[in-house]
């Protein structure tokens, strides 16, 4: 379901307004983040366990972004996978705020495209309440990657499981999504009464969460060649520890925030930030 025209109307003029009185950098990918960023904070390394798992599966994969929005995340795969496309049911979204729409992201819903074409990877970052599209994915995707918020953002009685469709689940991940980074800032930077007590900022940074599940599917046959790929990445990023040299400027603010690489949030006790998990 597109968003409504005047709500998006609305939600820019604010970015707008943010970005003209703005002082602190990348706090509007937190803030805005359809606008300036995407629905789920990421890390580079996020991005380079995706481009891996595309290429355990093919040297060239071919790569979907289901409901990619203005693009934000499909535009950082490109990097590694330069023919990733993105799909887009409401591309009028481009128009409305006068930004060009890129020849890589189609105006299109799922159900017209898939069938039509098949891929190595689709990424689903977003299922409408009341959307249930898994079924059409299943049909056209050798591995689905799901990231999606434990508080919603699942579909139809919150399924975004792919099992029943003949999928393994076999690996997954939690990150925070932009709403855990967005509290933290706005007890930090923007409510006043909180900005001096520094005490209860720091009871209320123990009440951290970080709801992102990122779920790897892959058919059977290809499921051994897709863990073993993740696998060998994982020790190369722990290895080189890779989350401090490659990173995306925007970084600093989950760091500033509390959310490291293998952090532990006391909310989640036994379970670190991207720390991999195989099924
Ligand atoms: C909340 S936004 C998320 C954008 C981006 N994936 C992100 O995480 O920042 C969801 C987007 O999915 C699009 N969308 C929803 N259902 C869709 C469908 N069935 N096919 C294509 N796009 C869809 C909406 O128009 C919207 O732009």
């Amino acid at each position: 379901m597109p968003f409504r025209r005047d709500d998006l109307q609305n939600a820019y003029l604010a970015y707008k307004e943010f970005m003209h009185r703005k002082r602190r950098e990348h706090h509007e990918r937190y803030i805005f983040p359809f606008f300036a960023g995407s629905y789920f904070a990421y890390r580079k390394i996020d991005v380079m366990r995706v481009m891996t798992i595309g290429k355990s599966i093919s040297q060239a994969p071919s790569y979907v972004d289901i409901g990619c929005g203005y693009g934000d995340f499909l535009t950082k795969i490109r990097q590694f996978v330069p023919n990733a496309i993105g799909i887009e049911e409401d591309t009028g979204i481009f128009y409305r705020i006068q930004k060009h729409l890129p020849d890589y992201i189609y105006s299109s819903t799922i159900t017209d495209w898939f069938g039509k074409r098949s891929f190595d990877l689709s990424f689903v970052g977003w299922m409408e309440p009341g959307v249930d599209f898994r079924k059409t994915v299943s049909k056209s995707s050798k591995c689905i990657i799901t990231t999606f918020d434990t508080g919603g953002q699942c579909g139809i009685d919150g399924e975004c499981e792919y099992d029943e469709f003949g999928f393994q689940k076999i690996a997954w991940w939690r990150t925070p999504s932009w709403i855990d980074v967005n509290f933290e800032l706005m007890n930090r930077f923007y409510t006043s009464s909180l900005r001096t007590e520094v005490n209860k900022r720091e009871e209320l940074a123990k009440l951290r969460t970080a709801n992102n599940l990122w779920h790897i599917y892959t058919l059977p046959e290809i499921s051994d060649k897709v863990r073993a790929g993740l696998k060998c990445w994982l020790k190369k990023e722990q290895d080189e520890s890779l989350y401090s040299t490659q990173f995306f400027d925007f970084e600093t603010i989950l760091d500033e925030c509390g959310f490291h690489y293998m952090e532990t949030l006391p909310t989640f006790l036994g379970y670190q930030l991207w720390e991999i998990r195989f099924d």
